[in-house]
């Protein structure tokens, strides 16, 4: 037996890198710890009944359909109610538009294989999504993070950084952001915001990966346009996801482009998995069909709204003058900031041993900075946990300033 494989890795393989949250989270599987880490939806809002309700009755009237291989886009009746659902947003959006892929986190790597050489450059925010990290990381790209404040990505940079790569002749494969609270910091890009990026994207025509799995978990505030209804000019990449407003376990998401952007990543998807499971796409096109998804939502929102409440309530409540935190309006996750100087990473260890986990903001920053900042999830946690795991932190916080 060949002892040793990696001699035989590709240089893309060898450049995969293994995802420190997934170390971190072996450590958080104790029973007595708390964990703010993980960015799980919470599984009492899953609609077990409802689901084994159309299951059972499609197994009855087409179950040697449902369980045969399907077309690479996507089972129609799905596509039609996805492009129905989009459309709400921006007219005009067909089937066509659509290709149904195995969560989101297909989309990234579909567009990360249609779109990235090695060395090729993405430009995304600081922090960004881990799993777009690992997605672009995985094809050899050079990742460029522009800062964020709390209206999102910070035009004024991106604007500064796309100018200075036109003066050295080079232009991103694409703008990855992750606009409505966002996955880490809870932020939400600004209606001006996304403009001035459309407009920027368009100077440098360069296409934007709009990836926006919360957009409608919005606890309070006005909702802001997606990026792609304000897109005049069809450059825009959208990827939306069934995990967190329906259930992850389906490993159900979509990709949206314009017609004639798409046939390249059916491609890249037939290689991957030929077609996502036909019968879990008839289970999802039935449940919007019979118009169960809204009031999905507006369960999740509510629960969330709250559990969000109380975390916002104990972090007030129990973290030392100094450290700062995010308020988002609607998601799963808020953004911690620790005092200059404190390390998330080294605090981490402490955490554990007060039986409380969380995931450090370093894992998300493709420059490798964000040393004091971490990531605290609110879907998850029961109340009681919430308010007794932020009493933890803020003990740990408090011993080590
Ligand atoms: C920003 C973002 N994109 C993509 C994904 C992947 O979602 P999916 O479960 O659809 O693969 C996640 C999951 O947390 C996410 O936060």
């Amino acid at each position: 037996m060949i002892e040793d494989l990696a001699p035989f890795y590709s240089k893309n393989a060898r450049n995969i890198r293994s995802s420190v949250i997934r170390e971190l989270l072996k450590l958080t599987r104790k029973p007595e710890v708390i964990s703010f880490a993980g960015g799980l939806p919470a599984p009492e809002t899953f609609p077990v009944e409802a689901i084994e309700e159309i299951s059972c009755r499609i197994l009855r009237e087409k179950g040697r359909f449902a369980l045969q291989y399907g077309p690479t886009e996507g089972e129609m009746p799905l596509r039609e109610e996805l492009a129905s659902w989009m459309a709400a947003s921006k007219p005009g959006i067909v089937p066509g538009n659509i290709l149904i892929t195995s969560g989101s986190q297909q989309g990234l790597d579909i567009v990360a294989k249609v779109f990235i050489d090695p060395g090729d450059i993405v430009v995304m925010e600081l922090p960004s999504y881990i799993g777009g990290i690992q997605a672009f990381s995985a094809y050899r790209a050079k990742m460029i993070g522009v800062p964020q404040d709390n209206r999102g990505m910070r035009m004024d940079l991106l604007e500064k950084t796309l100018t200075r790569l036109a003066k050295r002749n080079k232009k991103p494969k694409f703008i990855y952001v992750v606009p409505d609270f966002q996955n880490p910091s809870g932020v939400t890009l600004t209606e001006e915001r996304r403009r001035r990026l459309l407009e920027l994207a368009y100077a440098h025509e360069v296409p934007i990966l709009e990836d926006s799995p919360y957009r409608d978990l919005r606890f309070k505030g006005q909702a802001h346009p997606p990026i792609y209804r304000l897109d005049t000019q069809n450059q825009v990449i959208v990827l939306g996801t069934f995990s967190k407003i329906f259930c992850p376990g389906l490993r159900l998401a979509w990709l949206m482009a314009p017609v004639s952007w798409t046939d390249k990543m059916v491609v890249a998807k037939q290689s991957m998995d030929l077609a996502s499971p036909t019968f879990n796409q008839l289970i999802a096109a039935e449940y919007m069909r019979q118009g169960l998804l809204l009031p999905q939502i507006e369960v999740i929102r509510k629960l969330y709204g709250r559990k969000r409440a109380i975390m916002l309530k104990a972090l007030k409540e129990f973290m030392p003058k100094g450290v700062r935190w995010t308020k988002p309006e609607g998601g799963l996750f808020l953004w911690v900031k620790l005092p200059g100087g404190m390390n998330a990473t080294t605090l981490f260890k402490s955490a554990i041993e007060e039986n409380v986990a969380y995931v450090i903001g370093e894992a998300f920053h493709c420059n490798g900075k964000g040393q004091n900042t971490m990531r605290l999830n609110f879907s998850f946690p029961s109340e009681e946990q919430i308010i007794e795991g932020i009493r933890r932190l803020a003990s740990v916080v408090r011993k080590n300033m």
